[in-house]
């Protein structure tokens, strides 16, 4: 299949393009580079061996889009592109918003008009705001909690709506719990501009002595041990979902989490982080980020049960992982 990966150069997308391009795809990338480096699409050719095309285009630039649509026979699109950080979004709503809807909305008005009918896309468990854990895909309404969660529901309903009118539409909306770890090889990772915003990128700079020490926001949560409880899942087990919901997609809209299923807390990764690598990792208890939310974890029956996938990776290897990429990437900068 030709696939066309908005945001291919990302942290996410950029495994992905691993997992497609050795199951066979060619793969087409389209990112304007506004969060990664070109240099990751590089890395991507090191590992698969394999050609992989890329347009440094904006995906809220029709005219751009209907030139990769004109030039190449596009099968499936997977939809990555997006701004994520939900801190900015809070002072930036307007950035959000159009980046994100728009490039959902211009991304779609040119599938329908070149007939590809076949479209994933990026959401987030963000969408199920303050909900009872396990979060399970039939909760309805989404109760967003700022406006980075709110462009991913919109995003999902204006899919929704365009597959009830175009039956032959194909969507899967695959809402990702907290994506870590990097590819076995060391070579592409996550690797965030600036102060990291989440917390694993954050240890493994604090373990680096980048940073002096790691603040755990709060630990008066309702959970184990106090601290903030995510499903922390491999971004290689992210990667092969993606590719199980393509193999899997059908007319109309599925919606699927996807995440391990475990819980574990801020204070229980270090520990693992510690124990897999050896590191120590100084923290400091601080107050709660605002807008942080005691649990999220996914109910991931209906992955399992519809698309035949399950996260395969343990904490330990994300953690093991993660570290060595950190440790690889001043020599992956030089190169
Ligand atoms: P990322 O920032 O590493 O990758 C996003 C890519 O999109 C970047 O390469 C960026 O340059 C590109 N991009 C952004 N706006 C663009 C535009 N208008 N035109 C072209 N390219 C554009 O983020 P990621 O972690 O790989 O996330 C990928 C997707 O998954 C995002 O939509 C994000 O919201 C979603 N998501 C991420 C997480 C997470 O924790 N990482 C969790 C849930 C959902
Ligand atoms: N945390 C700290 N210290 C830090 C960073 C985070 O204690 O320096 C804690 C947070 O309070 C939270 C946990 O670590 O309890 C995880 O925080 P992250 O920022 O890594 O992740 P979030 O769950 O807040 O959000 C992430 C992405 C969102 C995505 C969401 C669900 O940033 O874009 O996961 O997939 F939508």
């Amino acid at each position: 299949m030709n696939i066309l990966v908005t945001g291919g150069a990302g942290y996410i997308g950029v495994h992905t393009c691993v997992v497609l391009l050795e199951k066979g795809h060619t793969v087409i990338v389209a990112d304007n580079l506004c969060n990664s480096k070109a240099d990751s699409i590089n890395k991507v050719r090191q590992i698969t061996r394999k050609e992989i095309t890329f347009y440094n285009i904006d995906v809220t630039d029709e005219q751009a889009l209907e030139t990769i649509f004109l030039q190449h026979k596009i099968d499936s699109v997977i939809h990555f592109a997006g701004l994520k950080a939900v801190g900015e979004s809070v002072k930036l709503p307007l950035d959000y918003y159009f980046n994100n809807v728009v490039s959902t909305l211009l991304l779609a008005k040119v599938c329908l008009k070149h007939q590809v009918n076949r479209f994933i896309f990026s959401s987030s468990a963000t969408v199920y705001g303050n909900n009872t854990v396990p979060f399970v895909e039939t909760l309805d309404p989404l109760p967003t909690t700022n406006p980075y969660g709110e462009t991913k529901a919109m995003s999902e309903r204006v899919l929704t709506d365009i597959a009830r009118t175009n039956p032959s539409f194909s969507v899967s909306l695959l809402r990702y719990f907290n994506p870590i770890g990097a590819h076995q090889s060391g070579l592409i990772g996550e690797d965030p501009n600036g102060i990291p915003n989440n917390l694993m990128p954050y240890i493994t700079q604090v373990a680096k002595g980048k940073l002096e020490k790691l603040m755990v926001f709060g630990n008066d949560f309702f959970t184990v041990d106090g601290t903030g409880v995510r499903d922390y899942i491999h971004v290689m087990d992210l990667a092969e979902g993606h590719v199980a919901a393509l193999d899997n997609l059908t007319e109309g809209v599925h919606i699927y989490n996807l995440g391990t299923g475990q819980g574990t807390s801020v204070l229980q990764l270090i520990e693992a982080f510690e124990e897999a690598n050896g590191v120590g990792i100084p923290y400091e208890i601080v107050d709660r980020r605002p807008g942080d939310i005691a649990s999220s974890y996914a109910n991931v029956l209906k992955a399992k049960r519809e698309l035949g996938w399950i996260a395969k990776h343990n904490i330990k290897a994300m953690c093991r992982d993660a570290w060595r990429f950190e440790k690889n990437i001043e020599q992956l900068r030089v190169r």
